[in-house]
């Protein structure tokens, strides 16, 4: 029994010492996404599916649920959005060649027809973000409409 009250007391001290550690937040300035929505395009339903579904892990700006302030909740949060935004950041659009913006939308449309994105964990608390079929079909037409656009120069290269 002593030895359990020493490991809950050790367990508690490095909880609360977690909690001085927090990771960089990933907040923008307004203004991050404009080159990207100019350039796709995207209509309204497809802004918010983005908004809702995608912006969080793939821009320079998340919206952050009250637990995330929580370690080790936000060590797991900035490890996902660190690496999201690494494979696709909409907010770095400008500073992709046409061949990178056209395999990314490529990649869309796979990850998403496929269930993969958003990822399954953060459908957990963000219900918003579980896709209908369709938001499915708008998103991935978007993105198919975009590449064509890409594809025929009707796009800045
Ligand atoms: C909770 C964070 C998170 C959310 C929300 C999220 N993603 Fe991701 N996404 C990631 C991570 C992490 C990776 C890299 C690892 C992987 O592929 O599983 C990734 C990878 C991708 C890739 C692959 C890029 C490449 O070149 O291989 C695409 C495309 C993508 N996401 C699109 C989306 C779309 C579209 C949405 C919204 C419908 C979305 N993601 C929502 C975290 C997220």
């Amino acid at each position: 029994m002593k030895l359990l009250k020493k490991i809950a007391w050790a367990l508690l001290i490095v909880f609360v010492g977690m909690q001085f550690f927090r990771p960089e937040t990933n907040t923008a300035e307004a203004g991050h996404l404009d080159a990207f929505l100019t350039e796709t395009n995207p209509s309204q339903e497809v802004r918010l599916i983005l908004k809702q579904a995608c912006n969080d892990c793939h821009s320079n700006q998340t919206i952050y649920p009250w637990y995330s302030n929580i370690a080790p909740i936000s060590y797991w949060m900035d490890e996902h959005i660190e690496h999201g935004k690494e494979e696709l950041n909409f907010s770095e659009w400008a500073t992709y060649k046409k061949k990178k913006k056209d395999h990314k939308l490529e990649e869309l449309v796979e990850e998403v027809e496929e269930g993969k994105m958003p990822l399954n964990e953060y459908t957990w608390t963000h219900v918003d973000a579980k896709l209908t079929d369709g938001q499915i079909k708008a998103l991935t037409d978007w993105a198919k409409r975009t590449r064509a656009l890409y594809q025929i120069g009707e796009r800045p290269q």
